[in-house]
C-alpha cells in the first residue's frame, strides 16, 4: 500500500465544445516526490489540475489521489489536498489572519484549532507582522504566499499547484521556492504546473511536458536532456526572416530536426558528432550567403528539451513550418 502512487490518472480525456483541453493523458506522482508538468499557454495544465483536484468531472478516464477516486471518492481527495491557484483566491477585504481561520472553519476545524493553525502558517510563511491588515494592503507576492498558506491550513498529503509563481517578480519567485522545497522535504507530494523550464528544473524530481492535451516526454530533468542526443548547435543569426532559410538549410545534419527560437532569433540543432556537424552547417550557410552573429557547440539545456518537444501557438490555417513567428516579423528589409 505504501507505494502506491499518490497521485494516478489515466487516458484522461476532456474537450470543451470542439477544443480537446486533455486528448488522453497519463500521470503518476510517488509518495514525497515533485512532478513538474511543463507545458505552453493553453497546453491543458489547468484542465488537469481541476480534474484532479475534483472541480472538474473528466468526460473519459479515471484519477486517483492516494487510491481515492476523484469522481466516485471526491469528498475523500477534497480532505487529502491543498489546492493553491495562479490567481491567489484570498477575500481582500478580510486580514490575512482571517482568511485563513475561515478556511479552517471551512474543514470543519473548531474555532481554536483553526486559529492555532492559521497562526502556524502565517508564521511559516512569514506574514505574522501583517497578519492583521487587510489584503487588499498586501504586494503581489504576500497574497500569493497567502494563498499558498490557505492551501497549507488543512495539512494536505498532496499539494497541487497551478503556475504558483506566474507574474511573480524573480525575488519573490525565489522566495516562494525555498518554500516550496521546505514542504517537499517534509514529505508533502507536489504536482506543480509550470511555464518556467528554470522552476520545473529546480523543484521537479519528474517532469512531464504537456503539448495541446498530450504528453510528449517524460523523464529526470537529466532524462529529458539527454534525450536530445549528446550537444546542441547553435546558430544565432544576424537577420530577421533568415531563421526559415537557417532552418531548411541545417535539415538532415545532426541528430535530431533543427529548431527556430524565434524571440532568440536562433537555430538549435541536435548532434552527436560535434565538430563534423560544425563544419558542415558553417559550409553550408557559407554557400547560401546568408549572415550569421554567432555558431556554437554546448550542453543542451531544459529549454531545448522544450523547444524540440511542443509546438508554437500559431494563428488557424497558418501551421505550416515550427519556425513560422508567433508575433509579425519587423518590416524586412530587402536586398537584390
Ligand atoms: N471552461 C472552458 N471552456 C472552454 N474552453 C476551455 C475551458 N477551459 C479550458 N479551455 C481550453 O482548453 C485548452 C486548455 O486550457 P488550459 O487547461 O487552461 O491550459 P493551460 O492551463 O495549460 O494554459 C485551451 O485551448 C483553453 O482555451
Ligand atoms: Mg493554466
Amino acid at each position: 500500500m505504501s507505494d502506491r502512487p499518490m497521485i494516478s490518472a489515466e487516458t484522461l480525456v476532456k474537450s470543451f465544445g470542439s477544443t480537446v483541453a486533455l486528448a488522453g493523458v497519463d500521470i503518476t506522482v510517488q509518495r514525497g516526490t515533485v512532478l513538474g508538468l511543463l507545458g505552453r499557454n493553453g497546453a491543458g495544465k489547468t484542465t488537469l489540475v481541476r480534474i484532479l483536484a475534483t472541480l472538474l468531472a473528466p468526460d473519459v478516464g479515471s484519477a486517483r489521489i492516494d487510491g481515492a477516486d476523484v469522481v466516485r471518492n471526491a469528498h475523500a481527495v477534497r480532505a487529502r489536498i491543498g489546492l493553491a491557484g495562479q490567481f491567489a483566491a484570498v477575500d481582500e477585504t478580510l486580514t490575512g489572519r482571517e482568511n485563513l481561520e475561515l478556511v479552517g472553519r471551512l474543514y470543519g476545524l473548531r474555532r481554536h484549532e483553526a486559529r492555532a493553525r492559521a497562526r502556524e502558517v502565517l508564521e511559516r510563511l512569514t506574514l505574522t507582522a501583517a497578519a492583521d491588515r487587510m489584503v487588499i494592503t498586501y504586494s503581489g507576492g504576500m497574497r500569493r504566499r497567502l494563498d499558498l498558506g490557505a492551501s497549507l491550513v488543512g495539512r494536505p498529503l498532496v499539494l497541487i499547484m497551478d503556475e504558483p509563481t506566474t507574474g511573480l517578480d524573480p525575488g519573490t519567485r525565489i522566495e516562494l521556492w525555498k518554500f516550496i522545497e521546505e514542504l517537499v522535504r517534509e514529505g508533502t507530494t507536489l504536482l506543480l504546473t509550470t511555464q518556467y523550464l528554470e522552476e520545473a528544473d529546480r523543484l521537479a524530481d519528474r517532469i512531464a511536458v504537456i503539448d495541446r492535451g498530450r504528453m510528449v516526454a517524460e523523464g529526470s530533468p537529466d532524462e529529458l536532456k539527454q534525450r536530445l542526443g549528446g550537444d546542441v548547435l547553435e546558430v544565432r543569426s544576424a537577420e530577421f526572416g533568415d531563421l526559415d532559410r537557417l532552418v531548411s538549410l541545417l535539415a538532415g545534419l545532426g541528430s535530431g530536426r533543427p529548431v527556430a527560437d524565434v524571440r532568440g532569433q536562433r537555430v538549435t540543432l541536435p548532434t552527436t558528432d560535434r565538430v563534423a556537424t560544425l563544419l558542415a552547417a558553417a559550409r553550408r550557410i557559407d554557400e547560401a550567403g546568408i549572415q550569421v552573429d554567432d555558431i556554437s557547440l554546448r550542453r543542451p539545456s531544459l529549454d531545448d528539451v522544450f523547444l524540440a518537444l511542443t509546438t508554437r501557438p500559431e494563428p488557424a490555417g497558418a501551421a505550416r513550418l515550427a519556425s513560422v513567428p508567433a508575433e509579425p516579423a519587423p518590416p524586412r528589409h530587402v536586398s537584390a
